[in-house]
């Protein structure tokens, strides 16, 4: 694991932007794996510049997000998937149809999850999977548990993440409370990983994530087990 502290957000989003850049430069038909959140916001803009200035081309990349709410229609402004429309997908030359996530509409959740999975695996597995992480260490939404969910999964929301997702939605608007997300073994399958965190508040977890035993109760405990993972930070 690379671990890499930073003085602030701008830098973060700066370097991280600059590590997806080099992917995409050393393989134009990259698969990249991307989160929603608010971390990655200053990534995805840095990104929108290097492609303005010419320097990253999106045309041959295709995107999986990690996850999506189980319940919301991909208009809502909430969903992951108008979320990643409005902060990089719109302001990219990227193809619609080159930009996945689980729909969250699916009438049958399971097969929702296999059509995912099967997906990726079809595009030849996913070359650089970016990474939030939750105050819990969730990653994705693999919230701690008894073990580490292999493959894509509906799963519940805990009361944490529950909580800190409430402050996105407008008083009285009901809160998704379950979610379709990557497995643990998903994200493990990537052939990089870049997890980013930023502010006091993620600091146990991250802490925990790189020098913690490994335990599904942290579940990004488990990228110590992972070959490539670059983790960029600052408090
Ligand atoms: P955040 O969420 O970037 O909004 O802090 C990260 C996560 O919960 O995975």
């Amino acid at each position: 694991m690379k671990v890499l502290k930073v003085s602030d957000y701008a830098s973060l989003s700066k370097k991280s932007a600059t590590l997806i850049a080099a992917q995409i430069i050393r393989n134009p038909g990259s698969v990249l794996g991307l989160a929603t959140g608010s971390t990655p916001e200053g990534v995805y803009a840095e990104l929108i510049a290097l492609n303005k200035q010419g320097l990253i081309d999106f045309a041959g990349v295709t995107t999986v997000n990690l996850d999506e709410y189980y319940g919301l229609p991909g208009e809502h402004p909430q969903s992951y998937d108008y979320f990643m429309r409005q902060k990089l997908f719109s302001h990219v030359n990227i193809a619609a149809d080159c930009t996945h996530l689980p729909s969250g509409m699916a009438t049958d959740a399971e097969k929702e999850c296999r059509r995912y999975e099967q997906l990726i695996d079809r595009l030849g597995g996913i070359d650089l999977q970016l990474l939030g992480i939750g105050r819990n260490g969730h990653v994705g939404f693999n919230e701690p548990g008894k073990s580490f969910p292999p493959l894509t999964h509906l799963t519940d929301l805990t009361e944490d993440t529950l909580g800190a997702n409430s402050r996105f939605f407008g008083p009285g608007e009901k809160v998704p409370t379950q979610a379709i997300s990557m497995g643990i073994g998903t994200i493990m399958r990537a052939r990089s990983v870049l997890l980013i965190a930023s502010g006091p508040d993620k600091k146990w977890a991250l802490d925990k994530t790189i020098n913690g035993p490994v335990t599904p109760q942290v579940p990004a405990s488990v990228l110590q087990y992972h070959p490539d993972v670059t983790v960029i930070y600052c408090d």
